[in-house]
């Protein structure tokens, strides 16, 4: 028995054990009101489930164990509203991933620049704004979602009607796979183009990722043969790049960036990591990359600049603990700049598949 108060309540909920509930997505995402009222708890929770009456029993029935004082729970389910995230509508993507409304690449010129650090942050920022998110480790020669999301089970598997398929694990609210948790990490893996890209057309068809609004697929670095294949063979609705402020870096994005435009995927922004150091003792800024390059060439090829990341110690070590900083420091000035670069980035999704409609429409005007 606890003391009723609201921490001591969602403490609690975190540790309903139900097959039926993502209790990490409960706590994080999905309580829309917690009132406690003397002994009257009011409580509203979103979620995406199918038997809504016998979760309620099961969320009161818990509640009423953990705190027996407790005179009333009243608890008020509503479905979790996915509409505000549009739906890239393509044929090809429709058929491999039917209940996915957006597929999203995060890709760099250069390595070590923060592409996995950005798309374990962008991804669990979405989720805690509500949208359902899956993530893919398509960075098969350095696969880092695992760590990075702090968790390392072997997916299960089970028979589908005509294959066997894999559920993906779960964290922090949201999805993923990676190959890191099919083989060995510390035995290199040895793959040609052709063999990357069936790895990742197989975490497509033989996962069941449900109904998602975004899947986010975490790109290796570079414009060589395999981000190509890769990139042809991933039905995308656009690509986030993501660059370090300095020259260097900024001479891959760009080709990073051609690469998309060669195979029509639109870029629906940059991302520039690491745009400079707040000193925790005097409060002074430095720019350790330089600064204004992710700015600079979204000017160049007219992209949209989603923000920059300052360097932060924290980053680094939630991404190390699989504690991504969004979800391990919601409070943190840091945690705002991602959750704002979310924002940011379904503006322009949106945008991206309202224009993609406008031109569906054009072409059947055309027909007439
Ligand atoms: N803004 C940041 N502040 C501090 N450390 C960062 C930041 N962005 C990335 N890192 C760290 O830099 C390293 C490389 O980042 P990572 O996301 O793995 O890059 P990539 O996927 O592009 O190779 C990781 O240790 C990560 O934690
Ligand atoms: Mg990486």
């Amino acid at each position: 028995m606890f003391e009723i108060t609201k921490s001591t309540i969602v403490n609690s909920l975190k540790n309903l054990n139900s097959s039926r509930i993502n209790t990490n997505s409960l706590t994080l995402n999905s309580i829309k009101k917690l009132e406690l009222n003397n002994l009257d708890l009011s409580l509203e929770i979103s979620l995406n489930s199918a038997d809504s009456t016998e979760v309620k029993n099961e969320i009161i029935n818990h509640l009423k164990k953990d705190f027996i004082e407790l005179k009333n729970v009243n608890l008020e389910i509503s479905s979790k509203s996915t509409s505000k995230v549009s739906t890239h509508k393509d044929a090809r993507k429709d058929a491999v991933l039917p209940g996915v409304k957006n597929t999203i690449a995060i890709a760099s010129g250069k390595g070590g620049v923060g592409k996995s650090t950005v798309a374990v942050n962008l991804a669990v920022a979405l989720a805690k704004d509500g949208a359902s998110v899956g993530l893919i480790d398509a960075d098969i020669y350095g696969p880092s979602i695992p760590l990075m999301l702090g968790s390392n089970d072997k997916p299960k598997v089970y028979q589908a009607e005509n294959s066997v398929k894999m559920i993906p694990l779960e964290s922090h609210g949201i999805k993923f796979m990676s190959i890191g948790l099919l083989v060995d990490d510390k035995a290199p893996i040895i793959w040609r183009g052709p063999m990357a890209s069936g790895a990742i057309k197989q975490f497509m068809t033989d996962v069941n990722w449900g109904e998602l609004d975004y899947l986010i697929f975490d790109l290796p670095p570079g414009t060589g043969d395999i981000q190509l294949t890769l990139v042809q063979t991933i039905p995308l609705t656009g690509a986030v790049i993501v660059t370090t402020p300095q020259e260097v870096s900024l001479i891959d994005a760009r080709k990073a960036l051609k690469m998309f435009e060669r195979v029509n995927v639109p870029i629906l922004g940059v991302v520039e990591n690491m745009s400079y150091f707040i000193a925790p003792d005097t409060g002074n800024r430095y720019n350790i990359f330089g600064s204004g390059g992710g700015e600079k060439i979204c000017k160049e090829l007219n992209t949209t600049f989603l923000g920059g990341i300052p360097i932060d110690p924290r980053i680094r070590e939630g991404g190390d603990a699989g504690m991504p900083m969004v979800y391990g420091i919601p409070d943190a000035n840091e945690t705002s700049i991602l959750m704002d670069i979310s924002r940011k980035f379904t503006e322009q999704v949106n945008i991206r598949n309202s224009n993609a409609s406008d031109k569906i429409e054009i072409l059947l005007g055309d027909q007439d």
